[in-house]
């Protein structure tokens, strides 16, 4: 076929895309956004239909394999996984020297990093073989890191996975379980956390599975290029604004603030204010993800006293801002991050771990865009051009001259 970045090359012709606006760095058959009409779609399912009725390893399957599995694929699929989540005993004790209260997703991103040196005898990402056992281990074994990490930042001692247990059910046990007595799983979690999940499961090319795809680009390991997707995601401008949101809201209620007065702090330029959660550089309309977590947050928050201050903090935040000619012009909306925290944190779990869970559930989609990219027989090694704007050449002057 037609390839202009091959004529644009032949032509010396550079394009300037900062944050690659307008740039398209791949083709890819696994999400579909209209970002003008607030449409996702996995593999061509509606996102609705997902968070409805499938379960997260469903999607996993999807995403990664293409077609939703059989209930036999399924079965054979998610036994490989729980096989792979009980880790190596030296790795545990490495999480157990981290500092008490480091954050979960940095300890997350060397456990991916080192996850990789327990199971060096799969890294050659040209053998399909060993491309399918690090995927089976990552998901299998990302979710007991994400707990160790919680667990080890408040010292608490580490559990031992449950193969009988669904991947959700585990995961839970693992993070709040203890090892005096039966863990209680609640059905309704379950089906929130699954729901959850999925929503966060796959989004194109946002900063992280850019991030996932550059370093597999260069052909490093499948380990390190989900590290380092990790490392993308705790940035609070992408995944790490789970944890910006409840931190902003609770920061208006300890202060007293009115939310028209931190409305009119944002929409004020030099205050350096932004409202967490809105915005997204693909949809100019409702983040149709934030729609249908705010259905679940009402749901599940409403039988609380404890959140549904923040809560209606939440819901007025949003109904001033869509009322308000700054965010109209703009089109700023909830994204998928504006709810989340407040359900996670009526479910125990502290505002510093809110991004690795994001980080779980967006685990499948980087495994799948990281096999895509290597299945691709035109793929290329990942090399931005620039427009050098620096001193034009100087000679160089000895120390005592300059
Ligand atoms: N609060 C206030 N103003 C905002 C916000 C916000 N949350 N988001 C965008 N704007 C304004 C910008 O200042 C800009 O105004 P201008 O045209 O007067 O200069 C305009 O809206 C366009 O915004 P950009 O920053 O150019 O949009 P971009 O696509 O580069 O950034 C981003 C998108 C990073 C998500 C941005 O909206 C933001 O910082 N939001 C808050 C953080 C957040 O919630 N991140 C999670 C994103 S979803 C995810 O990663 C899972």
């Amino acid at each position: 076929g037609f390839d202009i970045s091959k004529l644009l090359a032949q032509t010396g012709v550079t394009t300037l895309d900062p944050g690659f606006v307008n740039t398209a760095s791949c083709t890819s058959a696994i999400t579909f956004i209209d970002g003008d009409k607030g449409i996702l779609q996995y593999r061509g399912y509606p996102i609705e239909q997902l968070a409805e009725k499938a379960t997260f390893i469903e999607v996993a399957y999807l995403l990664i394999y293409g077609e939703l599995p059989t209930q036999t694929q399924l079965d054979d699929f998610y036994g490989k996984i729980s096989r792979r989540m009980m880790l190596d005993e030296r790795l545990r004790e490495l999480y157990r020297s981290f500092p008490r209260g480091a954050h979960p997703m940095q300890v997350l991103a060397a456990g991916v990093t080192a996850l990789g040196a327990f199971h060096r005898d799969h890294l050659d990402v040209h053998n399909p073989e060993h491309v399918e056992e690090s995927s089976l281990r990552l998901l299998g074994s990302m979710p007991t890191l994400a707990a160790y990490a919680y667990k080890s930042s408040i010292g608490a001692p580490f559990l031992y996975p449950q193969t009988k247990l669904g991947y959700v059910e585990n995961y839970l046990r693992l993070s709040f379980g203890t090892p005096m007595e039966e863990y209680e799983i609640d059905p309704d979690v379950v089906r929130a956390f699954e729901t959850l999940f999925i929503l966060h499961a796959d989004h194109e090319q946002n900063a992280s599975t850019s991030t996932v795809r550059l370093v597999g680009s260069a052909d490093a390991n499948i380990y390190a290029s989900m590290s380092s997707g990790v490392a993308a995601l705790s940035g609070p401008l992408h995944g790490g604004a789970n944890q910006a949101v409840l931190e902003m809201l609770r920061e208006i209620s300890a202060e007293g603030l009115n939310i028209k007065d931190f409305v009119a702090q944002v929409k004020d330029k030099k205050s350096g204010v932004k409202l967490m959660g809105f915005g997204h550089r693909v949809y100019k309309n409702y983040d149709p993800r934030a729609k249908i977590i705010k259905g679940h947050a009402d749901t599940l928050l409403r039988g609380s006293d404890k959140n549904n201050h923040l809560l209606d903090m939440a819901l007025e935040l949003e109904q001033t801002a869509l009322s308000d000619d700054y965010f109209i012009e703009r089109k700023l909306y909830p994204n998928v991050d504006f709810y989340t925290g407040l359900i996670y944190e009526a479910m125990g779990f502290p505002a510093s771990h809110f991004t690795a869970l994001f980080a779980l559930g967006r685990l499948p989609g980087w495994i799948a865009q990281w096999r895509e990219q290597h299945a691709d027989p035109n793929r290329k090694i990942g090399r931005p051009r620039q427009i050098y704007v620096g001193e034009k050449e100087r000679d160089y002057l000895p120390i005592n001259e300059r």
